[in-house]
């Protein structure tokens, strides 16, 4: 299959972009795949009530047929074509955070196929903070089955450029509009439990949710790795983001870090091994071996988020074997920054004093 790539770009002509919009919602209405942006990752999309369609996602990921995908939406009114009943509280955080990297979690109509769903009698809904995603989703028919857009255990594409990586010959489109705003997934709020239940950690945070709509859980396999419980998200049991080198966090106050880190890189240098490390503004200049990528600054942890995986997927085109990572705070955007990084890290993590 020849995939096309259409650029989509500020400034561009309005009847350009619409045709490229009409095309590919022409595709997805006709069963195929397009790979389009949003504000916090590429998404790969496919009609969510054609359940061909929906399985052609799995193809093309190499994805576990168990794992469910997001439905996006474009308006409001779209949520009451797919659910049974919205909870009133899940309409004050619509309000606040839709649209918006926020998915939330509800019990599925009939209209909904299992494929789309991986069999739950749930379907997760999303409406993104992305013009041209939002009208996509108009053109393609009004609900997007969207996973991120990478081969399924690699980082998620944060740019046009790891979409066609993973994707090439895989699938009709893509709408490439450079990289994106927030770089990790969005997070994703069970409303059909009491209290709502956070599933995966995103930017927006619990303690904005709370302020809103009072106590929100979150599910316990994602503060404790020694917990035996399956994740309630059945997509957040795998091995997800998985650089190609095994990745070490090195967690402490940040001078030892620094040290340890530095004393790492000697030790495997010396075996003859390609090291990378993964520094911030703080620290970057501290680092005088190894192959050191810098992630973004310790004041604003939204520019670590940005580049996570863009430095991941650099990493494993440099064949580096294996990446030291100063651990971020876990507060804010930090939560869903560090349990990423755990998952990529398979939890492996080195404390110092
Ligand atoms: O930011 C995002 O959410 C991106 C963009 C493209 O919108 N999408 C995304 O999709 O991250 P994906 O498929 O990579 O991750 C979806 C997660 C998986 O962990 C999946 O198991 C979980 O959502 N999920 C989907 N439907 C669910 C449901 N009904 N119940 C529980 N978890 C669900
Ligand atoms: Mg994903």
């Amino acid at each position: 299959m020849k995939t096309i790539v259409e650029k989509i770009y500020q400034g561009q002509q309005k009847d350009e972009r619409d045709e490229i919009i009409k095309r590919a919602g022409e595709i997805i209405k006709n069963g195929g795949l397009v790979a389009f942006p949003t504000e916090t990752v590429y998404g790969l999309g496919a009609d969510a009530l054609n359940e061909e369609a929906a399985k052609k996602i799995y193809a093309a990921k190499g994805r576990p047929s168990d794992n469910p995908l997001i439905v996006h939406i474009a308006d409001m009114g779209a949520i009451a074509g797919i659910t049974e009943t919205i909870p009133k509280k899940a309409g004050i955080v619509a309000d606040a955070f839709w649209p918006g990297p926020l998915t939330m979690i509800f019990r599925k109509n009939a209209r909904v196929p299992d494929g789309t769903t991986g069999g739950l009698d749930t379907v997760a809904v999303r409406m993104p903070d992305h013009a041209a995603a939002r009208e996509l989703i108009h053109a393609g028919g009004g609900y997007v089955a969207a996973p991120s857009a990478n081969t399924s255990g690699r980082p998620s594409p944060t740019d046009a450029c790891h979409v066609e990586a993973d994707m090439e010959g895989k699938i009709d489109m893509i709408i490439d509009s450079g990289s994106v705003d927030i770089g990790v997934e969005s997070t994703i709020l069970d409303m059909t439990v009491e209290p709502p239940m956070i599933l995966r950690p995103g930017a927006v945070t619990r303690e904005m949710l709370e302020a809103l709509i009072g106590r929100v859980a979150v599910d316990g396999t994602l503060i404790s790795d020694t917990s035996t419980e399956a994740p309630k998200a059945p997509g957040m049991k795998y091995r997800h983001y998985a650089p190609k080198a095994k990745l070490t966090v090195v967690a402490g106050e940040i001078s030892a870090v620094v040290e340890e880190i530095r004393r790492l890189c000697r030790e495997r240098m010396k075996e003859g091994r390609k090291v990378g490390i993964i520094a911030t503004e703080e620290t970057v200049m501290k680092y005088t071996q190894g192959n050191v990528k810098c992630i973004g600054t310790r004041e604003d942890e939204s520019t670590i988020a940005s580049h996570l995986y863009g430095i991941l997927r650099e990493f494993d085109s440099d064949e580096v074997d294996c990446i030291y990572s100063e651990a971020f705070e876990a507060d804010g955007i930090g939560s869903a920054v560090m349990n990423r990084l755990m998952k990529a890290a398979g939890q492996h993590v080195i404390e110092v004093k």
